[in-house]
């Protein structure tokens, strides 16, 4: 072989080998990823890199039990509301209260929007409407504040809780 073709097609070649295995490896890990598995991958990445919930930035299940207490007082105290919940058993109540404070946080728990229509169905009867629903927010952002959660954490919560107006009020 004459040198002035021997050069060019060692090039051609040895570029061919530098390029050939990047390439091939691209298209072998595209390949093995389904476009699930790439999502998934992205999912889980993001999931690596979520905040916790609010839940648990202010204590998890501790801080809800401080809250339940805090937060029914002040209910409970607050004539304007508190004759929805005459005939409750508060006792059996403990852990309606504990889901509703949990469901407002973000923590884990069960229920729906339709449980919510349901739940509050008969206090519409009894006359539930907006008022009252901004006195329960009224009570819980207090509740709040006075377990010194941190104000943005606070703001976090009342809207999850402004978030379920329209369902507590069966509009
Ligand atoms: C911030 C919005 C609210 C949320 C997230 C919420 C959440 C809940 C939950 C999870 C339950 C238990 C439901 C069940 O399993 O039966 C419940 C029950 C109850 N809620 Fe609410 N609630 C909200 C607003 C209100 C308001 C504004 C009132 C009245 C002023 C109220 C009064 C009651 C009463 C009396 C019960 C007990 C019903 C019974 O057992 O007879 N709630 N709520």
């Amino acid at each position: 072989m004459h040198l002035e073709t021997f050069i060019p097609a060692f090039l051609f070649f040895a570029a061919l080998g530098l390029i050939l295995p990047v390439w091939l490896s691209n298209v072998s890990m595209a390949g093995r990823m389904s476009p699930e598995e790439l999502a998934k991958g992205a999912a889980e990445a993001e999931a690596a890199k979520a905040e916790p919930s609010v839940f648990e930035q202010i204590g998890g299940a501790a801080a809800v039990d401080a809250a339940v207490d805090i937060f029914y007082r002040r209910v409970l105290a607050d004539a304007y509301v508190n004759r929805f919940f005459e005939g409750v058993d508060m006792e059996k109540q403990a852990a309606k209260q504990k889901a509703f404070l949990t469901m407002v946080m973000g923590g884990p728990h069960n229920y729906t929007g339709k449980d919510m229509r349901e739940g509050h169905k008969h206090l519409i009867k009894m006359g539930l409407n907006d008022s009252h629903f901004d006195h329960i927010l009224m009570h819980l952002r207090a509740t709040l504040a006075e377990l010194k959660v941190p104000d943005h954490l606070i703001q976090t919560i009342i809207s999850v809780a402004e978030s379920t107006r329209d369902d507590v009020l069966n509009r």
